[in-house]
């Protein structure tokens, strides 16, 4: 890590007249204004005025496309094509995947996902500690129980190193989750999977066209699932798919998510051979869907390269670490985080990190906390079904497994997020936030001390 860039050092080098000085100063014109101007929360003057991009955005131009389901009197999927069906074969051609089923959102796409992988009552499935709390809720819904991997505290995803301590003779899944957007250490996963004759269900829903090794998320385990609720890259309000390059699989995730219903080679004697639910997709959220593909393969551009550039600048910032990715995979920053330690910042709390950096005029927050203990899991733990499906020694040794995710409990304490509508901005915008949060590094001591 370089060192801090201080005042005396940047005049002493200037008044040396160095050549080198002349281009490492063009590159970072605006570190010492970060070090001298006092900070928003102290009552200077915020580094970044004029907002940000707001999400979700729409376009006249899409309307004729809405209106036209709305006029075709056909607004839910009921036999093939259709906007969704349109959708399916597009989504799949940007994955790279055999087969898309879209669905109601994420949620159910895990939900028809881990169905198909014939998670039952009484099993377990192995899954990310660190996501939103959709992931514990698809497993939950199943009567299973969510054993929680530990999370790598430099890449804030799955330590692959943690999973096989925790399979049992009823673990029947792992479902990693490529949490905002960064890809999961897929090639051990995978490796424990078929070692231990395992699915892997991926939880892709933050992470459209993220790759990894020259495949994208989705298609890197046994099945894939997407969300496109609002606040996504391709959001509809409520949306979601899974993916996956097995015929018989998506035949059965059509299936499932279609009332149980025959589809393809997944039929049996009579009609309701086999269970389901209503997971359907719409035509309306499928219109919006379509029209945003090449805006998402742009945007998710123009995000990648301004968050590599924000890394190459903050990873001079001591006290701050951006994720670690694995080789060869290509994020796509859902949101972009970063490790905070306060000892690089003299002792100021993250939240008091997060406040000032807000008042600069960068809208920043914490992360997901430690979910398993927010009551979820013990209300499951005491819940009837749960007691018979699994022996209280086995529901104690897993309450009491908690305690073990050191490596998620440090992501949960010193994570900051910034929203990726943000990535979208100029490179005058990153250095924005550079310039921020080098202000915030030079006051850190007197912001520790105000209120
Ligand atoms: C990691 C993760 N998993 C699952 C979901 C559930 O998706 P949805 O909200 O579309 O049901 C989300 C959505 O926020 C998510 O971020």
């Amino acid at each position: 890590m370089k060192k801090p860039i201080t005042r005396r050092s940047f005049v002493r080098a200037a008044a040396a007249g160095s050549a080198a000085l002349a281009g490492w100063n063009a590159r970072r014109p605006r570190v010492l204004a970060a070090e001298t101007a006092r900070p928003a929360v102290l009552g200077g003057k915020p580094v970044h005025e004029g907002g940000w991009a707001s999400w979700p955005e729409w376009q006249q131009a899409w309307e004729p496309e809405v209106l036209d389901v709305l006029r075709s009197n056909r607004w839910f999927r009921g036999g093939p094509g259709g906007r969704v069906g349109e959708f399916e074969a597009a989504y799949a051609k940007l994955l790279g995947a055999k087969r898309c089923l879209a669905t109601a959102s994420g949620t159910t796409a895990l939900l028809v996902a881990l169905n198909v992988m014939d998670v039952d009552a009484g099993d377990e499935v192995i899954v990310s500690p660190f996501t939103f709390i959709a992931t514990y809720n698809a497993v939950l819904a199943h009567k299973a129980l969510p054993v929680l991997a530990d999370t790598d505290p430099s890449s804030l995803t799955m330590d692959p190193a943690s999973i096989e301590s925790r399979i049992t003779d009823r673990t029947r899944a792992i479902v990693p989750v490529h949490i905002y957007g960064m890809p999961c250490d897929m090639d051990p996963i995978n490796e424990i999977a078929r070692r231990r004759k395992l699915a892997v269900v991926e939880d892709a829903c933050q992470a459209w066209l993220a790759e990894y090794r020259g495949r994208k998320c989705g298609v890197l385990g046994d099945l894939g699932c997407f969300s496109f609720q609002e606040s996504k890259h391709l959001p509809a309000g409520e949306g979601g798919a899974v993916t996956g390059n097995s015929d018989d699989l998506l035949d059965r995730c059509h299936s499932f998510h279609n009332c149980g219903q025959a589809h393809g080679s997944f039929r049996g004697d009579k009609p309701y051979f086999t269970r389901g639910a209503n997971y359907r997709m719409q035509h309306f959220q499928a219109a919006i869907l379509l029209q945003q593909i090449e805006k998402l393969v742009q945007e998710t551009a123009r995000r990648r390269e301004n968050a590599d550039y924000l890394s190459a600048q903050l990873r001079q910032v001591p006290g701050i670490q951006p994720a670690r990715l694995p080789e060869g995979s290509r994020p796509v920053w859902h949101l972009y985080p970063l490790r905070y330690d306060a000892q690089g910042f003299k002792g100021l709390s993250r939240e008091k990190f997060i406040r000032a950096l807000v008042a600069e005029g960068i809208p920043c927050g914490g992360c997901y906390t430690e979910q398993y203990n927010d009551g979820l899991l013990d209300e499951t733990i005491r819940s009837r079904g749960f007691q018979r499906l699994f022996s209280p020694a086995r529901l104690k040794a897993y309450r009491e497994s908690f305690p073990e995710l050191q490596g998620n409990r440090q992501v949960c304490a010193t994570t900051v997020t910034m929203y990726q509508s943000l990535l979208l901005g100029s490179r005058k915008d990153m250095d924005d936030i550079v310039e921020a949060i080098r202000r915030i590094q030079a006051h850190s001591e007197a912001i520790a001390k105000s209120a």
